[in-house]
């Protein structure tokens, strides 16, 4: 560790702190290289799209004005044909017209991944001390996000169907009487498939989440800022549509979505639909940090929805992630069903099962499962880091496992083990 001082850093890189969690985990991984992981939130290495970017590259290689066009810097907003795709796709999955939307492409932003337009969209309406009500759990790397940036997250109740509109409620109540309502900025929402808890927002806590914010917005807007990462992993039941789609006015919801997770995190592209009035804002933002994000890259995903491969290769990655989903809700129900007081979700997509134990099992690094669990050969993240510092209790009993790295052998292996663990840590 350097022996820098907080007089040699800015208040930010302060705020920004480490990463002890991930640190942690893959110190433990790299010290046990047979610990099966359900902790990494890592996507299937075997599925990753090598043949399906060759296709694409090829076809960019065979078009020398494509080509050259793709090693030139792009445009801080983003590659055009490709935004213009994006919009088109989710217009259509949410079946609205650009019109019933009140949208354009000039309100289409691409970023390297999705996290970077998170931290932007932060960054243009956040000052330090504002607030963003988040789900108690929320995606902890979100978290790390707001920290970084001196704003406040504040946790509400998120429960099988996620945030909680009544939730949202009282919590904005209670900001009212303390006199802080005007630093609530934003409502965070992971929409589908929740990171951790697996949960998608139903139609009908959509719709009310944006009339909250609109009816509590005075002269600063609350914008609900919707992170749709794992949209494209659905392996049971319907698509429903965007918290955007409940915000025909466009002013209230920024939509953010990522290829990382149906595509390639390698590749580093995701995207946001945003408010007309933030546009400007957060490309000022952008275009210092960045001057545009990798076109190389963008050109790879335009070329990729232009030749039509995603979609096949969203319907493989699908059925491999469902079948692991199956293996892990059966290696649940087999090992961890008889267990007093444990209990889970079964998801309808994702890469994440997020597991309640009996009240009392300390599930952290510092609890007594923690290093049984390694002992006994399994890897998870501990609920604790997903929830908000403030605002609600955080639980100490919770756990996040992922199921989309490691083999269908290896989950039911892993799943073993953590009955075990619990099995002895309960006596
Ligand atoms: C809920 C959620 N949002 C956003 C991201 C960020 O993804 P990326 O920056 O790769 O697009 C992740 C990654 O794990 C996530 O789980």
């Amino acid at each position: 560790m350097s022996n820098l001082t907080q007089n040699d850093l800015s208040r930010r890189a302060c705020w920004a702190g480490e990463e002890p969690i991930a640190n942690v985990l893959m110190a433990q991984t790299l010290a046990n290289p047979n610990l099966v992981s359900l902790a990494a939130g890592f996507i299937d290495h075997e599925t990753l799209p090598a043949e399906t970017t060759r296709m694409a590259m090829d076809a960019i290689w065979s078009d020398p004005r494509r080509a050259r066009a793709a090693q030139q810097y792009g445009t801080t907003v983003g590659h055009p044909p490709l935004r213009r795709l994006l919009l088109e796709r989710m217009l259509q999955a949410d079946g609205r017209t650009a019109a019933e939307m009140n949208v354009s492409i000039d309100q289409v932003v691409v970023t390297a991944g999705s996290n970077e337009l998170l931290y932007l969209v932060g960054d243009t309406i956040l000052d330090p001390g504002d607030i963003v009500l988040c789900g108690a759990p929320s995606y902890f790397v979100y978290l790390g996000t707001l920290a970084n940036l001196g704003a406040r997250a504040v946790g509400v109740d998120a429960d099988d169907d996620g945030l909680v509109p009544e939730a949202v409620e009282d919590a904005i109540a209670r900001l009212r009487g303390d006199g802080e309502l005007e630093r609530l900025k934003a409502i965070y929402v992971t929409s589908y498939y929740d990171n951790p808890t697996g949960a998608t927002v139903p139609a009908s806590r959509r719709s009310a989440l944006v009339e909250i914010a609109k009816r509590h917005s005075g002269r600063g807007r609350i914008r609900v800022i919707e992170d749709t990462a794992y949209r494209e992993l659905r392996y049971f039941g319907d698509d429903v549509p965007s918290v955007r789609s409940f915000d025909p006015e466009g002013d209230t919801v920024v939509t953010v979505g990522s290829f990382s997770k149906s595509f390639s995190p390698g590749v580093r592209v995701g995207w946001g639909v945003l408010p007309r009035d933030l546009v400007g804002p957060v490309l000022s933002q952008k275009g210092n940090i960045d001057f545009g994000s990798p076109n190389f890259s963008q050109y790879l995903m335009w070329t990729v929805l232009e030749m039509s491969l995603f979609d096949a290769h969203v319907r493989k990655v699908c059925a491999g992630y469902r079948s692991k989903l199956d293996t892990i809700l059966d290696a649940a129900d087999e090992h961890l069903g008889a267990i007093d007081g444990v209990r889970w979700v079964r998801p309808g997509g994702g890469l994440y099962v997020w597991l309640e134990l009996p009240d009392g099992i300390d599930t952290g690094l510092s609890g007594p499962l923690f290093p049984r669990a390694v002992e006994e050969g399994v890897l998870y993240v501990p609920g604790e880091y997903c929830y908000p510092p403030e605002g609600r209790a955080v639980p100490k009993n919770m756990i996040r496992l992922s199921f989309g790295v490691p083999r269908s052998d290896e989950i039911r292996r892993g799943m073993e083990s953590l009955a075990r663990a619990i099995q002895k840590v309960i006596g």
